[in-house]
């Protein structure tokens, strides 16, 4: 190349530059723009509208307007910046008039179509039946997937929730939830497509991503098929006046309440009624729009309330102050709600779902801030900056919902019809038509969701407040938390997870599954317990509040630690749960034995009469075994007995060998067993739930500590056993219910009574057995007060419980007169 060319190209390339740079800058010359941001143009737009943009607090800093927008033929101006003059932030509102809006849609109508449409949007004093979705549904999916994991996941279940109530308020059906998923999951997909694409930017491109487009009119077919369905339905019903033998879904939504039977009517101007094509987009655009930005919502609530208890709490005794333990908060409900106001106010106004509101575009030219913004110009509201300004908001940071209480947000216009200091939902003319119903489900949701559960993080595992773009500003690790359901009652009424249960036992020959020996004294008196339990899961931490308020003092817990590898779940993290579930419990004193309480009494020793009658703080002393659950290998039973050694300090006390009876064979665990009881630890054996006399005999020459069940013992092994002295662990209830045992009266109970065996009385999970503490010991009286009240040296724990054990039961014997 001659020394010319290359000047020349030299030349060319500079002008070049320099002509960009011009057209970056001011849109191409035309007068008054914004001030763009610097940079190479399709370098800029491309990270502009990278898919983390949107969540870079930064960004109204470094852009002020972007007259380059998706496309070269629309101008797009991004605003308001920081560095965008004060007066744009009240003519926000003002602007978003003057301003069309348009959204790309996978084949979605004309925006004077929309226009039209939207003006008779969902309705947003629509009443939802909670049924639907919010209420009990929900709830117990969530107890179905904590009783599964061990936790559950906020965003995905939410979504499915909001997505079920969102597909009534289209359709006024109530449908199946595997079909909700499948409308939820290609919804979704639906909303990603219509994200911006490299051809979006440089549509020279196109051509190469003609895959692209078939993926999008495949999954146009799949939005279709999906969705015509339930619209034809609703039509039929429509037209029959409402008769339900019309339609294959189940209507819920008299004729005139589902937002379709409006759009049906509909006859925009020039043309006659809409097409189905144009009703799915339509309906899946309400769907996609409600569904993501609500659930985002709740997901970052419950963010801060299970990272901060104090907050949660509070936020509890409203709920509870308000509807009681075991009402259901209603929409009237959470209208008396200010702190739940406040905790959703300031949700919108740290995470507001979208930073951005959708594009909107100038239909003329309009004068903003002191910018000219030219016809045709795409303008994109970067709206979240108003809420990360400290000039507006003290610690703009900092999530606290008191400052609508009694703060800077307390007069606050959300609508930002009188100034612009929050804009979650958009401001003007586009505001989001269903603000008030999107308020109300975030609302509803969460409350309910709190006043159902405790909600504590997963140890080992805290959630990650990093953001990610996905349609909404969503947490780039979906929250996870461990609930612990709040009332019993409710729990039980969680009919599904009875049914699990129930399938759980039929699984066992002999039914024997968990049991809770027990000690106490007959009801309509002071209760003092001594009580064994088995925990066969997290959600079980519950029952220490239950058993303290029936007066218990001392509790055995079982629980056998789980290990999942697919959600990164150690038997270690499990255990760390359990204590930290236990640690949560606030209602009653835990004592869990760990070195600095022994110095004290571990115990609770003040009046008999105080503690009964309600005075005095209730103190429970908890110790747990670890169970080995006879699918375990050698190895796996080992790892159990380390982690137990370990978690000593804890309040570990012992090993129990549990499960079904009929799998795994004793020399399995022995290894294990011996280590444990060479380390001092407590051993209780599940023994002859089913007969097997070699195991039965295997397992009372071992002399463990105590032995449960003992149902099918033999001749031979009752002598060995009496012989030996092994306490036994007796559950009359479970054995009867299960028909191990066909009455009391045979009940090997009354022959070890009698024989002055030592034994504790249990009952078996007070759930599936429908059986409470006291009614099991209403089957045999005070006498087992006495007999248990001399049996304190069968409980698995140190010699400072003992006594004060000891002292409690004399005590108690003394006003019971006994
Ligand atoms: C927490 C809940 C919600 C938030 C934060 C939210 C936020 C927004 C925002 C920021 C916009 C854009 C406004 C603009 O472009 O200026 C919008 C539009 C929209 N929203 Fe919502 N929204 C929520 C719930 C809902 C629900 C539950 C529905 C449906 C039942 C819904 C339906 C719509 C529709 C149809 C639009 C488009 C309006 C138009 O085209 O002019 N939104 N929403």
């Amino acid at each position: 190349m001659e020394l010319v060319d290359f000047v020349a190209l030299w030349i060319a390339a500079l002008f070049l530059c320099l002509w960009w740079r011009y057209w970056s800058v001011t849109g191409g010359g035309r007068k008054n723009l914004p001030p763009g941001p610097p940079g190479w143009p399709l370098v800029v737009r491309a990270h502009l509208h990278h898919a983390d943009g949107p969540t870079n607090p930064n960004r109204g800093d470094q852009f002020g307007a972007d007259p380059r927008g998706p496309g070269p033929e629309r101008p797009a101006l991004l605003v308001p910046a920081r560095r965008f003059p004060d007066p744009s932030r009240v003519q926000c509102g003002k602007v978003c008039h003057q301003l069309g809006r348009v959204r790309a849609t996978l084949a979605g109508p004309a925006p004077e179509l929309r226009d039209g449409a939207d003006q008779s949007g969902p309705d947003p004093a629509v009443r939802m039946d909670s049924e639907v979705g919010h209420g009990e549904p929900h709830l117990t999916r969530l107890l179905n997937e904590a009783t599964e994991m061990g936790h559950v996941e906020v965003m995905r279940n939410c979504r499915l929730t909001i997505c079920s109530v969102l597909i009534c308020l289209c359709f006024g059906a109530k449908i199946s939830e595997d079909r909700i998923k499948i409308i939820e999951s290609v919804l979704k997909e639906v909303m990603l497509m219509t994200t911006p694409k490299l051809p979006d930017f440089l549509p020279v491109l196109l051509p190469l991503f003609g895959w692209k487009m078939k993926e999008a009119k495949e999954l146009r077919r799949r939005q279709m098929e999906c969705l015509v369905p339930l619209l034809r339905d609703r039509r039929a019903f429509v037209k029959s006046g409402g008769d339900p033998k019309t339609s294959s879904s189940e209507m819920v939504s008299p004729v005139g309440a589902a937002y379709i039977d409006s759009l049906f009517e509909l006859k925009p101007p020039g043309r006659g009624e809409l097409g189905e094509e144009e009703l799915v987009t339509l309906c899946s655009e309400t769907i996609n729009a409600g569904t993501d930005t609500s659930a985002t919502t709740v997901e970052w609530a419950l963010l801060h309330l299970v990272t901060n208890q104090d907050m949660q709490e509070k936020l509890y005794e409203e709920i509870v102050a308000c509807v009681g333990k075991n009402g259901t908060a209603t929409e009237e409900d959470v209208e008396k709600m200010p702190f739940l106001g406040a905790v959703v106010k300031e949700t919108f106004r740290r995470h507001p779902p979208s930073k951005f509101v959708l594009s909107h575009a100038a239909t003329k030219e309009t004068e903003l801030g002191g910018y000219t913004v030219p016809a045709d110009a795409n303008v994109e509201f970067y709206t979240a900056w108003v809420t990360e300004d400290p000039s507006m908001w003290k610690d703009p940071g900092e999530f606290r919902p008191e400052r609508f209480l009694t703060g800077d947000g307390v007069h606050v216009d959300v609508t930002g019809t009188r100034e612009v200091k929050m804009a979650p939902f958009g401001v003007g003319r586009r505001i989001c038509p269903a603000m008030t119903l999107g308020t109300l489900h975030v609302n509803l949701l969460l409350a309910r969701m709190v006043h159902a559960f405790k909600w504590v993080p997963i140890p080992g595992a805290p959630p990650d407040p990093t953001e990610a773009f996905a349609f909404t500003v969503v947490m780039k690790n979906p929250l996870k938390a461990i609930i612990l359901p709040r009332q019993r009652r409710r729990v039980e009424d969680y009919s599904l997870m009875e049914k699990q249960r129930e399938t759980w036992i039929g699984g066992f020959p002999c039914q024997r599954l968990n049991y809770m020996p027990t000690s106490m004294v007959p009801s309509e008196t002071p209760l003092y317990l001594v009580e064994f339990r088995y925990a066969e899961s997290l959600l079980e931490i519950w029952v220490v509040e239950d058993f303290a308020a029936e007066n218990v003092v001392y509790l055995e817990l079982r629980t056998t630690p789980k290990r999942n590898d697919s959600i990164g779940m150690s038997k270690r993290s499990y255990m760390e749960a359990v204590v930290e579930g236990l640690r949560a419990v606030n209602t009653v004193e835990v004592d869990l034995g760990s070195p600095d309480l022994s110095m004290e009494s571990p115990l609770n020793s003040s009046s008999i009469s105080s503690l009964c009658d309600g005075t005095a703080r209730k103190k429970i002393c908890v110790r747990l075994l670890l169970s080995l659950d006879r699918r375990e290998t050698t190895a796996s039973a080992m790892e159990t007995v380390k982690l137990a050694l370990e978690m000593r300090h804890l309040g570990v006390a012992g090993i129990d060998l549990s499960g079904n009876p009929i799998v795994g064979e004793w020399a399995t665990f022995l290894p294990a067993l011996q280590f444990a009881r060479e380390q001092g630890l407590f051993i209780t054996l599940h023994c002859g739930e089913v007969p097997n006399p070699k195991e039965i005999q295997a397992m009372l020459d071992f002399l463990p500590g105590r032995i449960g069940h003992a149902c099918c013992f033999g001749e031979e092994e009752w002598r060995k056993l009496k012989s030996y002295k092994i306490p036994v662990e007796i559950c009359l209830t479970s054995n009867i219910r299960t028909e191990t045992i066909s009455s009391i009266d045979l009940h090997h109970f009354v022959d070890l009574y009698n024989a002055q065996h030592p034994m504790v009385l249990c009952t078996d999970d007070v759930g599936v057995f429908s059986t409470s503490l006291s009614g099991e010991y209403v089957l045999e009286g005070a006498k087992c007060f006495i007999l248990h009240g001399t049996r304190l040296n069968l409980y698995f724990s140190d010699d400072v419980v003992k006594q004060e054990l000891r002292q409690i039961f004399d005590s108690a014997a003394r006003e019971l007169d006994l």
